[in-house]
C-alpha cells in the first residue's frame, strides 16, 4: 500500500518539488496543507496548482483567529523581541503550521509529514520538534534538507516533472504572517549594505511618509490590545488596522544580524508595523501599573520566553510554566496609551490605567507634594551602609581617593 505524507505546501518552488519528489523517492500520496496565517497570498492559486501537481488532496486552513489569540497575544504580553529586536513573527506561526500538519496527517491516515525547510534554518528545527513532540510515531521528511540541489538543480527537475515554473517574484527569501514579514538573501547577505527599496512592502520609507505625525489610542485589557481610538475591535481587525496604520508612517522595519539557533549569524530585515507599535505601547503602559520588583522579574521571564520561543521549543513545559507567570501579571495592565508616528518611528506620549500605581502627590515637583523628603535622610543612611563600609576597606578606593587629592592639590597649585 502506497503511503501518505501530509506536506507544508506554499505553491513556492521548493515545495512544489517536494511534491514529486515525495511521490517519486517515498513512493508516497502526498496531501498539501496550506496555513492562513494572514500572510496576504492568493490561497486558491496555492490550491489549484497542488492539483495541477498531482497532490491527492489539499487543505486551506483559516488560522488567522487561533495564531492571533493563541500565539501571538501571548507574545504581546511577554513583550517578545527575539536579540531585542524581532517580534518572532516567523517563529510564531512555525508551531502552529506543525499542529495542523499533525491533525491533517491524523485525518488522512498518513504515518509522515514533511516541509520545505532547509538544514540551515530555525524553521526546520521548528517544526520537527513540534510535530515530533505532539505525535511521536509520525516520521518528519525534510526533502530540501535530504536532495541537495541547487535552484537551478530544481528547476530542470520541475520541467521534467510537468511542474509548472513562475517565474521568480523577487531575488528575496520572504516569509510573512499577520504579525510581520521576514526578507532575506540577495543583497541583503552584506550586512554593510543598505536594503534597497524593493525589500519592503508593507512600510513606507520614513523619507515618503506623511509629513504630519498621526497618533493612534491603544486600549489595553488584562495585557490584551481591545480598543483603537476608543472602538473595541476583535484581535485580528485590530492587528490589521495597526499595521496598515503604523506602516503608513514608516512604523516596523527592522535591520539587524541574528543569532540563529544553528550557530550561522545572519543579516535579517523586518517589517513588523503592528508588533512594534503593540508591543512597545504594552511594554510602556506596564511600566504604569507594575512595581519596579514586578518588571525586573518579568524582564527575566521575557527574555526566556523569546528564546525558547525562537528556539523551537514552544511545547516546552517551561514556555507554558512562564506564561501562567505573565498572565498573573496582566490582570493589572489595561488601561489606554498615546502613540505618536512620525516619519519611521513611534514614540509613546501618554499613557493612562485606572490600576496606575503613579501618584502625583508623590511625585510633583511643586510645592505641597504629600512626599516627605525628610524621610530621604534616614533611608540614605540606611541604603548606604554597606557601600560606606565596604569604601572603607577597600584600597582601590583609597587609591582613587588618592589621586582625586592629588588633583584637587594640583589644581590649587595652579
Ligand atoms: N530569521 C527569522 C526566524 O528565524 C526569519 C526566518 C524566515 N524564514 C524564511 N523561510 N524565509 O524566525
Amino acid at each position: 500500500m502506497r503511503r501518505t505524507v501530509a506536506l507544508a505546501f506554499s505553491g513556492g518552488l521548493d515545495t512544489s518539488v517536494c511534491v514529486k519528489w515525495l511521490q517519486e523517492k517515498y513512493d508516497a500520496d502526498v496531501v498539501t496543507v496550506t496555513l492562513d496565517l494572514g500572510q496576504r497570498d492568493a490561497l486558491s492559486e496555492v490550491e489549484e496548482r497542488s492539483k495541477l501537481i498531482g497532490a491527492r488532496n489539499h487543505y486551506t486552513i483559516d488560522a488567522k483567529d487561533e495564531f492571533v489569540n493563541d500565539y501571538v497575544f501571548p507574545s504581546v504580553a511577554a513583550n517578545a523581541l527575539y536579540e531585542g529586536k524581532y517580534p518572532l513573527s516567523t517563529a510564531l506561526g512555525r508551531p502552529l503550521i506543525a499542529k495542523k500538519l499533525v491533525e491533517v496527517a491524523e485525518r488522512e491516515g498518513a504515518d509522515a509529514i514533511a516541509h520545505g525547510c532547509t538544514g540551515k534554518g530555525n524553521d526546520q528545527v521548528r517544526i520537527d520538534v513540534t510535530a515530533r513532540a505532539m505525535s511521536p510515531s509520525l516520521q518528519v521528511i525534510a526533502p530540501v534538507r535530504e536532495w541537495n540541489m541547487s535552484r537551478d538543480q530544481e528547476i530542470i527537475y520541475a520541467q521534467k516533472n510537468g511542474i509548472p515554473v513562475k517565474p521568480s517574484k523577487s531575488i528575496y527569501s520572504v516569509d510573512q504572517n499577520l504579525w510581520g514579514r521576514s526578507i532575506e538573501s540577495g543583497p541583503l547577505e552584506d550586512p554593510f549594505t543598505e536594503p534597497p527599496a524593493d525589500v519592503y512592502e508593507w512600510t513606507a520609507s520614513p523619507e515618503e511618509a506623511p509629513d504630519a505625525p498621526g497618533y493612534l489610542e491603544l486600549g489595553f485589557e488584562q495585557g490584551m490590545p481591545t480598543r483603537v481610538n476608543g472602538r473595541k475591535m476583535d484581535p485580528l481587525g485590530l492587528v490589521e488596522y495597526v499595521n496598515q496604520f503604523a506602516g503608513s508612517h514608516g512604523v516596523g522595519r527592522i535591520d539587524h544580524v541574528e543569532d540563529r539557533l544553528v550557530g550561522i549569524k545572519s543579516r535579517e530585515i523586518y517589517e513588523c508595523p503592528a508588533a512594534l507599535a503593540i508591543i512597545e505601547a504594552h511594554r510602556d503602559l506596564e511600566k504604569l501599573v507594575l512595581t519596579r520588583h514586578e518588571l525586573d522579574f518579568k524582564a527575566q521571564v521575557e527574555r526566556q520566553w523569546a528564546w525558547l520561543v525562537y528556539s523551537g521549543l514552544w511545547l516546552e513545559p517551561l514556555r507554558a510554566a512562564l506564561d501562567r507567570f505573565i498572565s498573573t501579571t496582566q490582570s493589572r495592565v489595561s488601561g489606554t496609551v498615546r502613540i505618536k508616528m512620525f516619519k519611521g518611528t513611534a514614540a509613546i506620549v501618554g499613557r493612562s490605567s485606572d490600576y496606575s500605581i503613579y501618584d502625583l502627590a508623590m511625585s510633583t515637583y511643586n510645592r505641597g507634594s504629600k512626599f516627605d523628603q525628610k524621610s530621604a535622610v534616614g533611608f540614605i543612611e540606611l541604603w548606604g551602609l554597606q557601600s560606606r563600609v565596604a569604601a572603607a576597606l577597600s584600597p582601590e578606593v583609597e587609591e582613587s581617593q588618592e589621586i582625586g587629592h592629588k588633583r584637587t592639590e594640583a589644581k590649587e597649585a595652579e
